[in-house]
């Protein structure tokens, strides 16, 4: 692996980090092939690491295998003690694993920092999970039998994490997984496996045995995916990423009716009733649409103003966006970095010309910014009706459409006509209004006068074509334990 001086340049310890290539679980590469990874901001190359192929998967796979049972076979405490320890080293080393994340990601430094200890926390609350697995008695309905329950560790895990949250995705995914007992096989996102390799580096500091974690680089995730899937030493999938490649991979898992959790896509409302507090809706809505560039499965893509309160918050809310500082995720100040890449930056630009076509207004933003990079203005449109494409797609970038609404039934049918339920949010103050709408909405999570709810406390997840399963709480551990009935007879 080679690293550029663009990138060493940011770390206290480089050294540590990108000596990677002497990690077990990188060195059994066979093909000779390379893949480059570069900063979205600049274009610059940061670095070139091994390309692996699907009988290098296969390594990994075996290799988890192998030490399946030696990790299964520790104590709870033990396993927990060597999660501590990680959390530990990663907290410690969060200046530099932030760097990493921003250069190769583009996301302001200062989010970065906060994705790093949002990734540390998921690994203290599973350490802290470990300690807390437990089975069940049963009342036997016959008294010669006792009847129980005990949970044992799925196996070995595939993890599939996403380019948009390359640290805290890892965590959530890995951190449930070693504290089950489970060992893991990880393929990070082509575009930012550089934060996920840094966080390897630590955990072996942190003691973990060979073969518990092991990590794939590859270009390209369909022959990484192919045989997560199709090998039957991998027992399960944890996959984040889109509704489209989830189906894919499902369909792939068929075969073996391999375990699955899925994050997938959103669409997610952002409803503000009459009787909001429409300051507190502003700020929320800010959080909501534009942390990460927009860039997050759980970002508001339909924001919903009733009509009583539309004028003041559309008026406000474009003020504030308009003074939201774009750059380079380095520069002091800066709220929105690059998007990841030109597709996205072209998936942007198709909205906003479908919307201004078919009459909506560009109240703040609307252009790329440069002729090269993939910076966007960040952006209101308001008199957004539902058969434009931002009202009905995934727009995974800086651009808030405004509908106008007078019906709050109304409003509450229209959040729910899409396939995704992964996210939503809404602004009210009645109580009763506050628990109709919060038991009416599809959605997996439901953020209430606030725009931000992701945490490790919490089980991050969605309904319908958004997913399967839990990330994150003790429902997240569960995820990765096998249920098992013990029937004792003859008593
Ligand atoms: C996402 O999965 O895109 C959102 C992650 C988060 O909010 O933690």
């Amino acid at each position: 692996m080679t690293l550029t001086q663009r990138l060493t340049g940011h770390l206290k310890n480089p050294a540590l980090f990108f000596d990677l290539a002497s990690v077990p679980h990188l060195s059994a590469t066979s093909g000779a092939g390379r893949f480059a990874v570069h900063n979205p901001s600049t274009g610059e190359l940061l670095a070139e690491l091994p390309d692996m192929e699907t009988a290098d998967v296969a390594v990994a796979i075996d290799r988890a295998d192998a030490a399946r049972a030696c990790w299964a076979g520790l104590t709870a405490r033990e396993r927990s003690d060597a999660l501590w320890q990680w959390h530990q080293l990663i907290l410690e080393h969060s200046d530099d694993l932030a760097a990493i994340l921003t250069a190769e990601m583009g996301k302001p430094l200062a989010e970065a920092k906060s994705e790093i200890a949002h990734a540390a926390a998921y690994l203290q609350w599973y350490a802290e999970e470990a300690n807390r697995i437990y089975g069940e008695t049963i009342s036997a309905p016959s008294k010669d039998r006792r009847m129980l329950v005990i949970k044992q560790p799925i196996g070995v895990v595939g993890a599939i994490t996403p380019w948009n949250f390359p640290a805290s995705m890892v965590a959530r995914k890995i951190s449930p997984a070693l504290a089950a007992g489970c060992t893991v096989v990880l393929k990070p996102a082509e575009q930012t496996p550089l934060v996920a390799g840094a966080m390897f580096a630590l955990a072996r500091l942190a003691g973990f045995p060979d073969g518990v974690l092991n990590l794939v680089y590859a270009s390209e995730g369909d022959g990484v995916g192919r045989e997560l899937c199709a090998n039957p030493k991998v027992r399960k999938i944890s996959f984040t990423g889109s509704t489209e490649v989830g189906r894919l991979l499902m369909r792939q898992c068929s075969g073996q009716i391999k375990k699955v959790s899925f994050e997938l896509g959103g669409n997610a409302p952002f409803i503000v009733f009459d009787d909001a507090d429409v300051d507190a809706a502003v700020e929320g809505a800010i959080q909501a649409k534009f942390r990460n560039a927009g860039q997050t499965c759980v970002s508001a893509n339909r924001l919903y103003v009733h009509s009583s309160v539309h004028d003041v918050f559309a008026e406000k809310f474009a003020e504030l966006v308009q003074a939201l500082r774009v750059g380079d995720g380095f520069e002091a100040d800066v709220a929105i970095g690059p998007l990841i890449d030109i597709h996205a930056l072209r998936k942007i630009e198709a909205h906003v010309s479908d919307a201004v076509l078919k009459g909506a207004t560009i109240r703040c933003g609307g252009n790329r910014i440069g002729q090269s990079g993939t910076f966007f203005e960040p952006t209101v449109i308001t008199g957004v009706i539902s058969t434009m494409q931002i009202a009905q797609e995934e727009t995974f970038g800086p651009l808030a459409p405004i509908i106008r609404f007078d019906d709050p039934d109304e409003v509450v049918r229209a959040a729910n006509d899409t396939i995704y339920g992964l996210a939503a949010y809404f602004y009210a103050s009645n109580l009763k209004r506050v628990w109709r709408v919060a038991e009416a909405l599809e959605y997996g999570m439901v953020g209430i006068n606030t725009g931000r709810m992701s945490s490790e406390a919490a089980p991050f997840g969605g309904l319908k074509q958004s997913g399967i399963g839990r990330e994150g709480s003790r429902h997240g551990l569960e995820d990765y334990l096998e249920m098992k009935y013990l029937c004792m007879g003859g008593l």
